[in-house]
């Protein structure tokens, strides 16, 4: 396994739209684990291939809890339902956190990596995660939909 690079803001490739993907061969396989192991590294709660510089609709999400790491390959999201107003960042903005409007349950389909077809029923957390995630398959970054006012840089910790 390997880190990969974060592509970050202002880099072109963050709004381009990701093809789906057609074989879970060993290839995707790899990027899988690099993007876990680089999501894990910069302690992101969601990562999309995107973001490593790879145009294939795939994402990955761990919300540090029991159900581990998640991975989600031609993800789709079937229904929302409500409104949530949350506190976002995003691995390709590093150090800036905005509020915005996401939907407070959805309904996702996505194939796993052992090429299962699957369908989750997510709220709160998880479901902000494959919201912001699917955008970026979209290339929609969530600074572009951010509630006006409220971008805040934090300092980085310092090592
Ligand atoms: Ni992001």
């Amino acid at each position: 396994m390997a880190i990969r690079n974060l592509r970050l803001e202002g880099d072109e490739i963050l709004k381009k739209k990701s093809r789906e993907v057609e074989n879970i061969d060993e290839k995707l396989q790899i990027l899988i684990d690099d993007m876990i192991e680089t999501m894990h590294k910069y302690n992101g709660v969601g990562l999309a291939a995107v973001q490593v510089g790879v145009l294939k609709r795939v994402i990955v999400i761990d919300l540090y809890d029991d159900k581990g790491p998640i991975v989600f390959i031609n993800p789709v999201i079937i229904k929302t339902k409500g409104e949530q107003e949350v506190e976002e960042g995003c691995l390709s903005f590093p150090n800036q956190f905005a509020k915005v409007i996401r939907p407070e349950e959805v309904i996702a389909e996505y194939t796993n990596r052992e090429g299962k077809r699957m369908r989750v029923k997510a709220k709160e957390l998880l479901a902000q995660a494959i919201c912001h995630e699917v955008d970026h398959l979209n290339g929609e970054v969530f600074m572009d939909k951010i509630i006006p006012g409220t971008l805040e840089y934090v300092e980085p910790e310092k090592e």
